[in-house]
């Protein structure tokens, strides 16, 4: 009896020795194994021990050995228990969100500043009804000159010094001459509006070999210069802001008659005179005009039934005045720290 009795007590000395240093609930298990196990644990086999102990000392044996395993399954339970609840509050620690972090930033990709203008110049003039047309950029001498009242040898061709790719082939110096094949394949009224890029054998601060436009042309009948000054009203209040008014130069293109040069008023100044406008108050946007009946009868439209205006913008310099840049290079150099400020 005093022999289970030591054995106990050293078991219970164990568990007791043992069990706080256990860090995980998966070792606890393991240890309470190897002394509950049903069948191999070091308390059930002192219970199988008991048949060999005298009938009457039985009973109180068998007693003291369970009071042990009661007090041993409690000591276990509730350490599982203690670490069970540390092992939850690592997890949440670990786990843990703080939504008040400030968010990490995603650089999403954005339009560049020309395709942002582009866009907004189709916008207002689809809210006038026009539809847009998509020219090519490689076109032969005809559309991009002849068929626009510029024949061969015609001064006006040194106002543009021309990219030729092959024999009569060439890079187009204007989306003008989208018009052409416009007006050859329909009829009036028409109503198009076409942005692209043109090219030019120019290169400086301003002008760039390559760059984009605007055109529009409307042909109908009884179209004159009051609805051109009307749509461009329309036009430069949207784009430069409300109170912005244009003005009709006179002016020259071989391809409209009479030909004017638009001007809006200053934006920057309200039109007193500032650095922008240089001190005229006006700032020059697009050239236009009344399209010249020649180029109606090249494209067989009765000029005595019907008339056109057509006018065409640079985009580059629409963007570099709204939004103050000063080299067109800057536009074309693909520097994301430039371009990353036209987000819209
Ligand atoms: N094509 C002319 C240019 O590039 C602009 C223009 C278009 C003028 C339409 C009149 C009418 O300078």
């Amino acid at each position: 009896m005093s022999e289970l009795s030591e054995k106990l007590e050293q078991i219970r000395r164990e568990i007791e020795g043992k069990i706080a240093s256990y860090d995980s609930s998966k070792a606890l298990y393991e240890f309470r194994k190897s002394m509950l196990d049903n069948r191999e644990g070091r308390i059930s086999l002192l219970m199988r021990t008991l048949k060999d102990l005298p009938k009457e000392e039985r009973p109180a044996a068998g007693k003291t050995i369970n009071d042990l395993k009661e007090w041993a399954l409690a000591r276990f339970e509730e350490t599982d228990r203690k670490l069970h609840h540390l092992e939850i509050a690592l997890r949440e620690a670990a786990e843990r969100v703080d939504v008040t972090e400030p968010a990490v930033s995603v650089r999403t990709g954005h339009l560049h500043p020309i395709t942002l203008v582009t866009n907004e110049l189709i916008d207002v003039f689809q809210g006038m009804g026009f539809t847009v047309y998509e020219g090519r950029e490689i076109e032969n001498d005809y559309y991009n000159f002849t068929a626009l009242n510029t024949p061969k040898d015609h001064p006006a061709r040194d106002m543009q010094d021309t990219f030729y790719v092959s024999g009569d082939f060439l890079l187009r110096t204007q989306t003008s001459a989208g018009q052409i094949h416009v007006m050859e394949n329909s009829r009036p009224p028409i109503k198009i509006l076409s942005p692209g890029k043109v090219f030019r054998s120019d290169d400086d601060a301003t002008h760039s070999p390559m760059f984009s436009q605007m055109e529009g042309l409307v042909v109908d009948k009884g179209i004159s210069l009051c609805d051109l000054q009307g749509m461009l009203d329309t036009f430069s209040e949207k784009i430069f802001g409300e109170g912005v008014k244009t003005r009709l130069r006179p002016s020259y293109f071989p391809f409209t008659e009479p030909s004017v040069e638009v001007d809006v008023s200053c934006f920057a100044c309200g039109g007193k005179g500032c650095k922008l406008c240089k001190g005229t108050g006006w700032i020059e946007v697009l050239g236009a005009g009344i399209v010249n009946r020649h180029v109606l009868e090249n494209c067989g439209i009765d000029p005595d039934v019907y008339s056109g205006l057509a006018f065409g913008m640079g985009i580059e310099r629409i963007a570099m005045l709204k939004y103050g840049i000063n080299n067109i290079k800057a536009l074309f150099e693909s520097d994301v720290r430039f371009a990353g400020q036209f987000r819209d």
